[in-house]
């Protein structure tokens, strides 16, 4: 029989009792199918903490999700399945810590992936890191077609539009080595932004029957290619959540798409659910993970000089987020380059009080767009740092500080171009 774990295993959505342990089997009959699992204290399983079995239904494109629960917090475990005499290769993963925990939390965080635009080469160095958990914020797949001049050729050339072809889609950027080894390395934590369905899509489209179908089977297929806790229901998936580390550390995952019209980029059962855990929790970091670009950023040059799409199109909503967290950190990405931002009670006048810190994340292997950044950062004084490299971030929250790095790749490897320092006002430059 034919290795069915051609798409590598997954873990995520980590809590501080469990996590979720994913694979997708490939080659297999058209039929429910049992795939066994373990999970174990070390990486040789000789320490077995918990098995099981979990059924693989063609339906789920025989994707599993098992829901492990149970488990010691802030630590480490190893995972693997096993379908007839096939074992797939192991995954290691970590619980988050529990409630007081005061522990540092390493992250990474990821995003824009365009096969065609370049090798997964960030993953192998993200993955040789073993974050405690990695953050991706978006573009895992493109659902465009064939990008003029492809590094690397899709399988599938035309633009993804039914069930089977988001399915290929992923089945295909997923097939990478280095991607494996970045889900295998620890738990992951992902939302999405638009090319998982549709370019600059919001929320419902043009409203029509064949757009909602058509989200509805991207959005399946998103759930069966990734680590996720909850499955879609009724055309929709639930992915706003947090994710929290001890006092230390409050990861809000936002969906920047779902629920968006003209008036709202969040809707507004998302925002109030934002704005009251923001105001109530007792964490000392309270960190947005979200694609798009959150301060404002002026492009001098001929209009639209604010980007419609990101959160220059929403200011007030942008403002009642911030009002609601001084010292927010917000994790973002998009543009496919590094940038590093204060953020300001008011970004037009330049005595406004920083009031919080945001990094954004350059792209995986997405083509970075022409920028002219001395104009940006001319035009923009709480924009304080731009690199163009690809690459991606890593960074540690503890009750002290919080510290990021943007990790860029040239020819010998990847190198931190820039650390930064944040109390939550200002952003200080480390050097390395
Ligand atoms: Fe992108």
């Amino acid at each position: 029989m034919a290795n069915p774990f051609t798409l590598g295993v997954a873990s995520g959505e980590p809590l501080p009792d469990g996590v979720i342990l994913w694979t997708r089997l490939t080659g297999v009959p058209n039929r429910p199918v049992e795939v066994r699992w373990q999970l174990a204290a070390d990486e040789r399983f000789t320490k077995i903490v918990r098995q099981g079995t979990a059924r693989a239904l063609p339906e789920w494109a025989h994707s599993v999700h098992v829901r492990v629960a149970g488990l010691q917090a802030g630590a480490e475990y190893f995972y693997r399945f096993r379908f007839g005499s096939q074992v797939s290769s192991a995954g290691r993963t970590r619980t988050a810590p529990g409630p007081d925990s005061a522990a540092p939390v390493r992250f990474a965080l990821a995003n824009c992936q365009r096969y065609e635009h370049g090798l997964y080469t960030a993953y192998r160095h993200l993955a040789a890191e073993r974050p405690d958990v990695i953050f991706h914020v978006g573009d895992y797949v493109y659902e465009s077609p064939q990008a003029a001049d492809p590094v690397r050729r899709l399988d599938r050339t035309g633009e993804a539009r039914t069930l089977a072809d988001y399915r290929a889609r992923y089945a295909r950027y997923k097939a990478d080595p280095d991607l494996q080894a970045a889900h295998a390395a620890a738990p992951w934590v992902p939302t999405w932004d638009d090319h998982e369905v549709a370019d600059n899509y919001r929320g419902t489209g043009d409203g029509s029957a064949a757009f909602l179908r058509r989200r509805a089977a991207a959005y399946q297929a998103y759930y069966e290619h990734l680590p996720l806790r909850v499955r879609p229901e009724g055309g929709g998936l639930r992915m706003y959540r947090r994710r929290t580390y001890g006092l230390v550390a409050d990861f809000m995952v936002l969906d920047v798409r779902q629920y968006r019209d003209a008036r709202s980029m969040l809707g507004a059962e998302q925002e109030q659910w934002l704005l009251s855990r923001l105001s109530a929790s007792p964490v000392r970091w309270k960190v947005l993970v979200q694609p798009l670009f959150f301060a404002r950023r002026f492009v001098p040059g001929p209009p639209p000089n604010l980007r419609p799409d990101s959160w220059d199109g929403q200011p007030a909503e942008r403002a009642r987020i911030l009002g609601a967290a001084p010292g927010l950190v917000v994790l973002s990405g998009d543009v496919h380059n590094h940038w590093a931002c204060e953020l300001k009670a008011d970004f037009l006048d330049p005595h406004s009080p920083s009031i919080g810190a945001e990094f954004v994340c350059s792209a995986v292997s997405s083509r970075p767009p022409e920028t002219d950044a001395d104009a940006v950062l001319g035009a923009n004084p709480h924009i304080r740092f731009f690199d163009a490299h690809r690459g991606y971030l890593s960074g540690t929250a503890d009750p002290s500080g919080f510290r990021v790095s943007h990790k860029g790749l040239d020819a010998s490897g990847a190198r931190t171009v820039a650390e930064f320092i944040t109390d939550g006002k200002m952003i200080i430059r480390v050097d390395v």
